[in-house]
């Protein structure tokens, strides 16, 4: 079967071919319809996140998967049904703490892969398996958008662990402040405009006109220009921010975001940086987050809960939204030019079926 892979010594990805794999015993047959590409996957295809399954030369790609069951191999599962597959695996199959208590997100470097990241082979080929537990049924009506539900369930737990860490007081929030306007500050964007906030804000450094400042504006969301208005200034240029979701992966957005906090306000972390050393005035930073009652989280990957909330919050959005934010759809044998980027890129993925 056709497998878009990284190569090792490679810098870019191409189709190969692989052997079919064989569901093992409890484990289903997927058939992939769709899998999205995010900035993670450029940092695999970079060499600055994740790695090759142990002894192997190429990794598949990709971890954000939509497909239909196609041997139910005796389980539960009905042939048919619309999947939608979680990332993480304990290694070297079995299981460990983490995923009994089913909170693979939470597990320590060492106690997970991630498959098309991290160790193991991720979904971008014509067919995966998978044990039916890592897989989460979705309806039919989401066959052409439901890989969007893995990086949404990402920021529903981002945002469920923000709560978390004030629900210790009465926390009323009405501003939040999402930092990029990639594909993941754009879900980002949606979902959090779903929620309880009457302002919501979304960071770029782009001008006009571009089609991801129109689907801030459109939801109605006020575009924050980087290069005019640094986040630690977003108080005086807009006003103070309750929450703030970073999803650009630039370093300083980290400790800026402490600044673009109010008082008892939490801030969101998800970007995934490379090494970075620059100056910043830690002391004030520290006393401002002691002082102010101010929280930074960190947050990665996601569970079965999340995926089955971002099912939900995905059926919510309007049509015109996710038609929008999925910019690309291309053919495996398109390989060549799946990976590249631009301003009029926002949502790559590559189709292997229609249902
Ligand atoms: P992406 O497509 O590369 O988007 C990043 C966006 O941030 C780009 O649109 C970029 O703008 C913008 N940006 C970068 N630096 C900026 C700056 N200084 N000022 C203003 N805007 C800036 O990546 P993505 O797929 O959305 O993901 C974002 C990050 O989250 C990545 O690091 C990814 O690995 C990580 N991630 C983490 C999780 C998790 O579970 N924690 C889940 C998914 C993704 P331009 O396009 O104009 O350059
Ligand atoms: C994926 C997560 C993963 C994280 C770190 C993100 O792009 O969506 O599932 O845990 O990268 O590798
Ligand atoms: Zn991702």
């Amino acid at each position: 079967m056709r497998a878009i892979a990284v190569h090792r010594g490679e810098s870019q990805p191409r189709l190969r071919e692989v052997p079919r794999p064989d569901p093992g015993p409890g484990e289903v047959l997927v058939r992939t319809l769709r899998v999205g590409i995010d900035g993670t996957d450029h940092e695999v295809i970079a060499g600055s996140h994740g790695g090759f399954p142990e002894g192997e030369s190429y990794q598949i790609l990709g971890h954000e998967a939509v497909g239909v069951v196609a041997e139910a191999n005796g389980t539960d599962l009905a042939e048919g049904q619309l999947v939608v597959p979680t990332v993480r695996r304990p290694p070297g199959g079995g299981s460990n703490e983490y995923f009994d208590r089913g909170e693979p997100d939470m597990a320590p470097a060492g106690a997970y892969v991630e498959r098309g990241i991290a160790g193991a082979h991720g979904y971008m080929s014509e067919f995966f398996t998978s044990a039916p537990r890592f897989l989460v049924s979705v309806p039919a009506s989401l066959a052409k958008t439901g890989f969007l539900v893995e990086p949404i369930s990402n920021t529903e737990k981002a945002l469920e662990m923000a709560y978390a860490s004030r629900s210790t007081f009465e926390w009323s929030p009405e501003t939040a402040f999402v930092l990029g306007n990639g594909s993941l500050g754009l879900l980002s964007l949606a979902l959090v405009g779903q929620g309880e906030f009457e302002r919501t804000y979304c960071l770029g450094r782009r001008s006009r006109p571009d089609p991801t400042i129109d689907i801030i504006e459109r939801l109605g969301a006020t575009y924050v220009d980087s290069r005019e208005t640094p986040v630690s200034e977003v108080t005086t240029a807009h006003e103070q921010m309750d929450f703030v979701c970073e999803a650009t992966g630039y370093a300083r957005h980290a400790f800026e975001t402490i600044d673009a906090l109010a008082p008892g306000g939490v801030g969101t972390l998800l970007g995934i940086p490379s090494d970075w050393t620059f100056e910043i005035d830690g002391g004030r930073l520290h006393r401002a987050l002691v002082l102010e009652n101010k929280a930074l989280v960190g947050s990665v990957n996601s569970y079965v809960p999340q995926f089955e909330r971002a099912t939900d919050t995905l059926a919510d959005y309007p049509d015109w939204l996710t038609d929008a934010i999925i910019t690309d759809v291309f053919d495996p044998a398109e390989t060549d030019v799946v990976f590249e980027t631009g301003d009029e890129h926002i949502k790559t993925v590559v189709e292997f079926g229609t249902r």
